[in-house]
């Protein structure tokens, strides 16, 4: 069994799709074991709660020490629950390498844009569509990859388009993008607990 570990930091609605892809049988050899939040009032916790999934909240802010003793805390917790493999949904704090060495090619995150596009320091939520609107692109989408350290930088697992349309608001972009998001990232963790997903080098290659 495959133990998932999920991170968000708002709504959730990732974690939602990928909850119910595994209630409807996409990837029955992996389970969500945990949902961690570094805000305790992300309703992503809610959402972890209503399906009996254990979460876990640490405030990272106010959190007394540095960074990487915060990943450090992290760390150990999901060790101490043998995760296998993250997902970032809407985590919003940088990591340090203190837990992104460990969980090389075993972290994926998903970003609401075709990244290389609309990624990097500052591009997360609605700073990325707003920024695709203003370059009136004619194509966006959304990209699940590997986390590495550089921001938005590692092997693309997954990506789907959308269309921009010209009377399109960052509002209603971010509503479609957000439906794409919800189709590739359960799609990516069942290819991750198939083992259908080989990286080399800086690129993933994929077996159907
Ligand atoms: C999603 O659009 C996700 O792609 C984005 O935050 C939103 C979270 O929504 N993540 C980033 O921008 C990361 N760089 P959700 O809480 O409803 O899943």
């Amino acid at each position: 069994m495959i133990k998932i570990a999920v991170f968000a930091s708002g709504g959730g609605s990732n974690l939602q799709a990928l909850i119910d892809a595994q209630e409807n049988g996409l990837y029955p050899k992996g389970q969500i074991r945990l949902v961690f939040s570094n805000v305790p009032e992300a309703q992503a916790l809610q959402r972890a709660e209503n399906h009996k999934i254990e979460s876990v909240a640490i405030a990272s802010k106010g959190f007394p020490g540095t960074r990487e003793e915060y990943d450090q805390e992290i760390l150990r917790l999901c060790q101490a629950k043998k995760i296998d493999l993250i997902c970032l949904a809407g985590y919003t704090r940088i990591m340090t390498p203190v837990l992104i060495k460990p969980y090389l090619f075993k972290m994926m995150n998903i970003h609401p844009a075709l990244l290389p596009k609309f990624g990097g320091p500052g591009m997360y939520g609605h700073f990325v569509h707003e920024a695709v609107v203003k370059a009136k692109e004619k194509e966006t989408g959304a990209t699940v990859h590997f986390v590495t350290e550089g921001i938005d930088a590692g092997p693309v697992i997954l990506q789907g388009d959308v269309k921009v349309h010209p009377n399109d608001t960052p509002l209603t972009l971010a509503e479609r993008v957000l439906k794409v998001e919800h189709q590739i990232y359960p799609e990516a963790v069942r290819l991750f607990v198939e083992g259908k997903i080989k990286v080399d080098g800086d690129r993933v290659k994929l077996s159907y």
